[in-house]
């Protein structure tokens, strides 16, 4: 049977600061989302957070960017906005940056991640999902398992995976249309390193297997700030992966989140810190993070989802929780100074750039003799 995952998220308000939606604004979510499972849109579907982006994963066979799916979800954020409102949470609807919906949720604020594909027999899959980052944070962890066979010999053991993947990279700061470029590995590694190496200009938006061009991981790519046009929240992102057989295990999917490596978004989008992995319905804290990702494991069997499997809930991931904590203190220690914080081209969405220009007037050249 052929069916679609959609994955939409948004930061509709939350309880605290930028910190976890309200118990209120969950159940309103999951309300929205069982009327549609009755009424037939959906086969299935679950409600779940991260800090405080609300993520709806949907079960149908309506096919990628279909637009019923799409106005479910914009409708179940206004309905969630409405609840923090009236609770008079903060940030209440944050990421809807339209004032109506026309036809694709892409480019109105919240995040997608869709992908279409045959059902195999089982067909294991993570829904990952991030706060306080961009989306190019899934370009380290999405390379490491579907490029690099030093991290990941899975690449070279099953048959399938030996003549690599194909990469669709999205051109983030392009905002009149999707600018995007597919890269195969192994033959174009190298151009592949040095668009990835870019993470807050050149994301990673699918990776499609070469042997049998099975889709095997989507991820959410919209920048709310060319949006936006000013900072208003971070992207907040999601991804969908598929593992085992022809494609990566799902261990080996989840070993490159061992890094804590570093990346851009915690406090007002303008700091470095290193990534997390977090149980799910993890909330945020130290400097309005750390950024974190949690990793929920599913089925899918003729639409119908399982309970989910939460992959950073287990002793392994304490130690790795336990460095991200020591590599983010580090990097705070050094305050403002050079990499801590974002560069001028993420911080020119805040008002960075008026502190500089009233500074610039005082600026004067000094004459030489
Ligand atoms: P199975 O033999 O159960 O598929 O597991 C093998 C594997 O790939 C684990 O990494
Ligand atoms: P969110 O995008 O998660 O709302 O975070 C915004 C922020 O600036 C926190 O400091
Ligand atoms: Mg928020
Ligand atoms: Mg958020």
């Amino acid at each position: 049977m052929k069916v679609t995952l959609s994955v939409i998220k948004a930061d509709t308000g939350s309880v605290g600061g930028h910190n976890r939606p309200s118990d209120a604004m969950l159940a309103k979510a999951k309300e929205q989302l069982a009327g549609v499972i009755s009424s037939g849109l959906l086969i299935d579907g679950k409600v779940t957070f991260t800090g405080d982006d609300i993520a709806l994963l949907m079960a149908h066979t309506k096919g990628v960017d279909h637009p019923d799916i799409h106005k479910f979800a914009w409708d179940t954020f206004l309905e969630t906005t409405k609840v923090a409102k009236s609770q008079g949470l903060y940030g209440a609807g944050q990421d809807l940056l339209k004032d109506a919906f026309s036809g694709n949720i892409r480019g109105m604020g919240p995040g997608s991640a869709e992908i279409e594909f045959e059902e195999r027999p089982s067909e294991p899959f993570i829904v990952f999902a991030g706060d306080k980052c961009g989306p190019g944070v899934f370009n380290y962890p999405i390379f490491e398992a579907f490029a690099n066979p030093y991290h990941n010999a899975g690449l070279l053991l099953a048959p399938e995976m030996i003549a690599g993947f194909t990469f669709t990279i999205m051109d983030v700061n392009n905002t009149e249309a999707d600018r995007v470029i597919s890269l195969k590995v192994p033959q174009d590694y190298y151009d592949l390193c040095i668009l990835l190496r870019d993470p807050n200009h050149f994301v990673i938006e699918m990776v499609v297997e070469n042997a049998t061009g099975l889709q095997a991981a989507v991820a959410s790519t919209s920048r709310l700030h060319n949006i936006a046009g000013k900072y208003v929240g971070k992207d907040d992102p999601v991804a969908i992966v598929r593992s085992q057989k022809q494609f990566p295990s799902t261990g080996e999917i989840l070993s490159p989140w061992a890094l804590a490596h570093l990346t851009l978004g915690d406090n007002r989008g303008s700091h470095h810190v290193a990534v997390m992995p977090v149980k799910q319905n993890s909330i945020i804290s130290f400097f309005d993070g750390p950024t974190i990702m949690s990793a929920a494991g599913y089925c899918v069997h003729e639409g119908k989802l399982t309970e989910s499997v939460d992959l950073f809930d287990q002793p392994f991931w304490d130690l790795i929780r336990t460095k991200a904590a020591q590599k983010t203190l580090d990097i705070r220690a050094q305050g403002f100074y050079g990499p801590a914080m974002a560069g001028m081209d993420e911080l020119e969405y805040t008002g960075v750039i008026q502190n500089l220009k009233r500074l610039n007037e005082k600026f004067t050249v000094r004459k030489h003799e």
